[in-house]
């Protein structure tokens, strides 16, 4: 397949894109669009479309009748189209990067290596999805108290349904694979609500989607205005299950949602416990790579630093050192460092950062911003008073709280109102598992940052981080049914043989 022209189909003019719907490439009906902001140049890189809800109301509809016909195409016929499109997605790796690029300011290598783990993603979901669907149970009554063996019940899963997937800016191509590939091989029809920032490399992987040859309705994409088609969309009778990636919204959904499976993953307050006997060098990497990278962005960084006292001034000082040689600037040139997503976060941060300022923390860089950019800054010495003990700036910025024991470390993890990841370093096997089991964290990685990959792991968060486990088999298990059909025998009136 040539590249050049590949992408044609999805434009409506040359910075403007349609939206997906009954297996064509639409523009809506309400004439307007949504820019999309680029976080470097702060100017409209592009545009999408402002779909209405009557547009909304035709994607269900098509979806519905899709999902019937789609549910009967053999297992080993859906898991070859979602093989095809992960081959598409890596051969268009680089014009879907480039939107990356421009549109949530990740690093050229890094928007990369999204594309690619996504094509990873779909055929590791369509491997999986043929041997975990492609089994059920068969259970027999007598072991059951006071039954004979009159019945015999078969299970097997089956789709629920329509799937909404609702992805963040920070993955919006990895995380709507991750909603997409487990909901369409197990028969389900799904709808994309792609962000805002990140709505164009979402398009381009769908038409990914549509080049593999899926049939109309199965997949779907529409763009618009939360405040038209947010909620309109979140509480539509024709949803059966929501996977939602994101922040606070994703409360809110779940409290509006109706008697549906949903699959949250919001915030995290990730924190990381330095033992005394932890390997300084590896703690300090893992800490700059998993405080840092993506700006900070992300879910699982690094974003409290919860170090023994004794060895707090050792740490600070690697973290440091490794900090001053991290890159600053625009995402093209694959500096390490690059502008946040928007202006608003930009502010939130700095908001953060003057809080634990006034209130006396130590700031171990000069704090420095231009427009969205903002300097990588490492913050000793914060106290529970601040805001950044407990708030995830989403941000280059880091707070270390100095720690007298261990347990100060996990009472800190476990009072936060999140508990998405956490980490440990010590030499200690026995010590990091009996602190991992005391951690309120959905996973506690043991001497490594927190991570959701390989993304065939389990991921889920406690409290306010989510509801729900994700992971290729788990998502797979929850955008699925049990169906059991019991077949009743006659009770035996004599014994065989
Ligand atoms: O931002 C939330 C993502 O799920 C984090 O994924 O650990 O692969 O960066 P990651």
């Amino acid at each position: 397949m040539g590249e050049k022209g590949v992408f044609d189909d999805i434009l409506a003019g040359s910075d403007t894109f349609k939206y997906y719907s009954e297996g064509e490439w639409k523009v809506s009906s309400s004439g307007k669009s949504v820019p999309i902001i680029n976080p470097t140049t702060r100017k409209i890189q592009f545009k999408v479309q402002a779909c209405t809800q009557e547009e909304v109301n035709k994607v269900m509809e098509s979806a519905k009748s899709a999902q019937k016909l789609w549910a009967k195409t053999p297992l080993w016929k859906r898991a070859e189209l979602l093989h095809k499109a992960a081959a598409i997605l890596k051969d268009h790796k680089k014009p879907i990067a480039d939107c990356l690029v421009k549109e949530i300011a990740k690093a050229a290598k890094d928007a990369a290596t999204e594309v690619v783990r996504s094509g990873d993603l779909v055929s590791y979901c369509a491997e999986e999805g043929v041997r975990v669907l492609g089994e059920g149970k068969f259970l027999v009554s007598d072991s059951f108290p006071g039954n004979e063996r009159t019945k015999y019940c078969l299970t097997s899963k089956i789709p629920l349904g329509i799937v909404l997937a609702i992805p963040p800016f920070n993955y919006p191509v990895n995380l709507s694979v991750s909603k997409i590939a487990p909901a369409l091989i197990a028969g389900n029809s799904l709808v994309l609500k792609p962000p805002t920032q990140g709505a164009v490399s979402a398009l381009h992987m769908i038409h990914c989607f549509h080049l593999a040859g899926f049939p109309k309705g199965v997949i779907s994409c529409v763009t618009g205005k939360g405040s038209e088609i947010g909620d309109f969309l979140t509480k539509h009778p024709g949803v059966n299950c929501i996977s939602f990636t994101g922040g606070d919204t994703g409360i809110a959904i779940s409290k509006k949602a109706g008697m549906i499976p949903l699959q949250m993953e919001l915030g995290g307050k990730d924190a990381c416990i330095i033992l005394e006997d932890a390997d300084l060098d590896l703690a300090s990497s893992s800490i700059v790579k998993g405080g840092f990278s993506y700006s900070g962005q992300r879910c699982t960084a690094v974003k409290v630093v919860l170090v023994m006292n004794s060895i707090a001034d050792s740490l600070v000082k690697k973290v440091n050192e490794k900090l001053g040689k991290l890159t600053v600037g625009p995402p093209e040139n694959d500096c390490d460092i690059t502008p946040v997503v928007t202006e608003s976060s930009a502010n939130f941060i700095e908001g953060l950062v003057m809080d634990a300022k006034n209130k006396g923390a130590t700031f171990c860089q000069e704090y420095k911003r231009k427009d969205n950019l903002i300097w990588p800054l490492l913050i000793d010495n914060v106290k529970p008073d601040m805001r950044i003990a407990w708030e995830e700036p989403f941000g280059p910025v880091l707070p270390v709280i100095r720690i007298s024991s261990v347990e100060e470390g996990i009472r800190h993890c476990n009072a936060s109102n999140f508990g998405l990841q956490g980490c440990i370093f010590t030499k200690d096997i026995n010590k990091a598992i009996l602190i991992s089991d005391a951690m309120e964290t959905g996973t506690v990685q043991i001497n490594s940052a927190p991570a959701r990959g390989p993304d065939h792991f389990p991921f889920q968060g406690l409290k306010d981080s989510g509801i729900g486990s994700q992971g290729v088999t788990n998502s797979i298990n929850m955008m699925t049914k049990i169906k059991s059909t019991v077949i009743n025998l006659p009770t035996p009136s004599y014994t065989m043989g």
